[in-house]
């Protein structure tokens, strides 16, 4: 008893250090396999965030647990969602590159008292499968809508779209038949192809023979990208005319050297480059760049976990680091901050993040590098996918 009061003054007496908590982070995304950088950069924008803010908010520790999940599975992230609470008792859950996954984990947000925080998943509907999940990244409704305007200014007036057969390629293709048709433009024609698509070549000769002038495409980020714009390349696409538009996962940063200057001048609308320029980015490329070791790999998901970070850090300190859930949730709707890649706001409805989408045209630069220019910006931009998604 003497001990224990003894042991409370110095608790006191220590500015009530010896209650600190450590607050478990579990971050699921693919660590390892063909998407690998993906994670990395997912990592990397957590490192960067914790070494420029520190690991405490408050007096408690914040400790980040990783879960590698290579590819889409959703029942192997459900499986590592509900380890990570019940094992490690973590407090949030984070990460989360494919849709199917985040999908699987979101029912057991509420049991477990857990707000999950989005770093990439990008189709709409994911927010509304629980109050508890907040996005730091972007929607495909998001960042394809800006480019059917894009298409349709650029005398493209009969596109045919392609796009992975999955909840971010099916929003991407109806929010670019929507923008497009708005403007009065045609989509001719709608392919759907399996995620696991990597032989493009039969697409190119659908897209040849459709006779339409432009192709708007969405597939993840990953080596299915670099495939499928080397294809359209290589299978006389371009030559022949027809233009390519899409969202930024089709120019990510870390693919740009392999394209090389066949993808000089193609345009996209993202949330990110690496080459935004502002304080807040220069500021977090030097410290994404050192954490990933080669900033040449530097690509969105970093962003979308820096900013994660930047939520739960924010979740962290109006909940004193107690796990209430719905109040952590609550503490961020309406929160705004500049983030690396401009403005943003976590809208205090959906819980998305609304924030500028850029035009960007593949450039080289002085330096002999390629990068993503900006040239145009769609400012504050909500997620217009939410309607069709209820
Ligand atoms: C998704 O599965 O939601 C996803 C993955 C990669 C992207 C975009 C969306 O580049």
């Amino acid at each position: 008893m003497k001990r224990f009061v003894l042991a409370a003054i110095a608790a006191v007496a220590l500015g009530g250090a010896a209650y600190a908590d450590t607050i478990k982070v579990g971050v699921i995304g693919p660590f390892s396999g063909p998407f690998a950088l993906q994670g990395k950069n997912f990592k990397a924008g957590i490192d960067a965030y914790m070494a420029v803010n520190g690991k405490k908010v408050g007096n408690d520790e914040v400790e980040v647990i990783y879960r590698d999940l290579p590819a889409a599975d959703p029942a192997q992230s459900k499986s590592l969602a509900q380890e990570l609470v019940v094992k490690e008792k973590v407090q949030y859950l984070a990460g989360f590159y494919f849709t199917p996954d985040a999908m699987a984990v979101t029912p057991i947000l509420k049991q477990a008292n857990v707000p999950m925080v989005i770093f990439n998943a990008a189709t709409s509907a994911i927010v509304t499968k629980s109050p508890l999940v907040v996005r730091t990244s972007f929607t495909t409704w998001q960042t394809s809508t800006p480019i059917a305007k894009v298409a349709f200014d650029a005398g493209v007036k009969k596109v045919i779209s392609v796009v992975s057969d999955y909840g971010p390629g099916v929003d991407a293709e109806n929010a670019f038949k929507a923008g497009f048709e708005k403007q009065g433009g045609e989509v001719v024609q709608a392919i759907r192809m399996p995620l696991s698509t990597n032989d493009f070549s039969p697409i190119m000769q659908r897209i040849k023979d459709s006779g339409a002038q432009g192709v708007f495409a969405f597939l993840p980020s990953g080596p299915t990208t670099l495939g499928f714009v080397k294809a359209y390349n290589e299978n006389g696409l371009k030559t022949a005319g027809i233009k390519l538009f899409a969202p930024g996962d089709l120019t990510q940063e870390s693919d740009l050297p392999a394209l090389g200057d066949a993808a000089l001048g193609m345009q996209t609308t993202f949330h990110y480059a690496i080459s935004h320029d502002s304080p807040e980015n220069k500021a977090f490329v030097a410290a994404a760049g050192k954490a990933i070791g080669n900033p040449a790999e530097l690509t969105f998901p970093a962003v979308g976990a820096f900013d994660g970070m930047h939520v739960i850090y924010k979740m962290i300190e109006a909940t004193g680091g107690k796990q209430d859930a719905q109040k952590a949730v609550d503490a961020v709707k309406g929160l705004s901050w500049v983030s690396p890649r401009g403005p943003v706001t976590i809208d205090a409805e959906s819980r998305h993040i609304t924030q500028n989408i850029y035009l960007r045209e593949v450039a080289k630069g002085d330096d002999g590098k390629y990068y993503n220019k900006e040239i145009q910006t769609f400012e504050k931009q909500g997620d217009p996918g939410l309607a069709a998604a209820k």
